[in-house]
């Protein structure tokens, strides 16, 4: 069985975030998604993994983030998908890589709770020639949805339904052999322009393929806007134990489910977890709250900070206000400025968000 992840795309939802970088490779609980996505599939006992990517500069953040695989024993395949024609317009053109082989597509910004192991040994074990996974969710306007007959066979599958026919929603991992490709090559383009992979599921039940439809109980997230990414995070610290890899002087205090990477300093601070705290990071005379992921290089001092995300190189300041349920990119500063007049100075990037007491 080989692994194929999705990461082309052009991650528009998660701007200014992604102007200048993946959005794979945001950070939860300071570790990039599509690392998590690649220990999944490895844990899964796949080791032949094809990562789909665009062109220009985020595909090649990615492709030197993860290199070929070594650190996780895994031989990874990049494969160039010129534009973002769909998720089965991914799979055509993963087509090469793939063979015959059947396999399991996992998109790069999905984060699931208890990987996919158990999922992966069902569908090898079975006769199946496709397995889906829904999950239960309030409005699932915005995903695919399922609609499954009273034994629990699935009826119909539509892509971001005005009106859903049930709460359903298709998780971003789906396993295959090989007739998904007569299906990719079947049908036709979606009113948004995009070979859809729900359409091409859709294609195998019409044509009397095997479709199993497994219902996950545990958490998933779409990491496709700023408040899921948050959400995300707050799932992963969660599972958090405590390491203590830094050093945290005797001023401070840290919470139990607390991580310090190494080379990170906590100085005359309070860390109170689920919190991570980066490689090199320093935190000086200052409070880090519950569900916050502090990533390498940052320099918090004389600020408080709870319920955030903050990305790598950034400095927080003399800031007197907490900052709270907020996402702070890379190379951000926060700062107290003594230029007059006294006022409030801004240098944002297109679409940011700020929220001002
Ligand atoms: O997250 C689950 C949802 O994912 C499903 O419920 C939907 O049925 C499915 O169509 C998909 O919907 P999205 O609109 O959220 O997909 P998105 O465009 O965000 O792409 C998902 C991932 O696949 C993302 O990491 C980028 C990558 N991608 C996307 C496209 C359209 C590609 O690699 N190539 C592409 O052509």
């Amino acid at each position: 069985m080989k692994g194929l992840i999705l990461s082309g795309g052009k991650g528009s939802r998660l701007y200014p975030l992604t102007f200048t970088s993946a959005k794979q490779l945001i950070p939860v609980a300071n570790k990039p998604i599509l690392f998590r996505v690649i220990e999944a599939v490895k844990e899964a006992g796949i080791n032949e993994i094809g990562i789909v990517v665009g062109v220009g500069s985020n595909a090649r953040q990615i492709r030197e983030a993860v290199g070929r695989g070594g650190r996780w024993d895994v031989e990874i395949t990049f494969i160039e998908q010129a534009e973002p024609l769909g998720l089965a317009h991914a799979v055509k053109t993963a087509e090469d890589f793939l063979g015959d082989d059947p396999f399991v597509m996992f998109l790069g910004d999905n984060v699931i709770e208890g990987g996919i192991s158990k999922l992966i040994g069902e569908f090898a074990h079975n006769e199946w020639n496709s397995q889906i996974v829904l999950t239960r969710i309030p409005n699932p306007q915005q995903y695919g949805v399922a609609d499954l007959a009273d034994d629990g066979t699935i009826r119909r599958l539509v892509e971001k339904p005005k009106v859903p026919p049930s709460d359903l929603a298709l998780v971003g991992i789906y396993m295959f052999d090989k007739n998904i490709h007569k299906a990719t090559h079947a049908i036709k383009p979606s009113w948004r322009g995009e070979l859809e992979i729900t359409d091409a599921i859709q294609w195998l039940i019409d044509n009397g393929y095997g479709v199993h439809p497994y219902v996950h109980r545990g958490w998933w997230i779409d990491t496709g806007q700023p408040g899921d990414m948050l959400e995300a995070n707050d799932l992963v610290l969660e599972e958090l134990d405590y390491t203590i890899e830094g050093y945290i002087d005797r001023d401070s205090q840290v919470g139990r489910r607390v991580k310090v990477e190494r080379g990170a300093e906590v100085i005359n601070s309070v860390i109170r977890g689920p919190a991570i705290i980066g490689e090199n990071t320093r935190i000086i005379n200052s409070y880090v709250g519950p569900f916050t992921a502090i990533y390498h290089n940052v320099t918090l001092e004389n600020a408080e900070i709870e319920h955030s995300m903050v990305l790598e190189h950034s400095t927080i300041r003399d800031i007197e206000a907490r900052i709270q349920d907020s996402l702070i990119g890379r190379n951000v500063t926060i700062e107290r400025s003594p230029i007059k007049p006294k006022s409030l100075k801004f240098t944002l990037g297109d679409n940011s968000q700020l929220g001002i007491l």
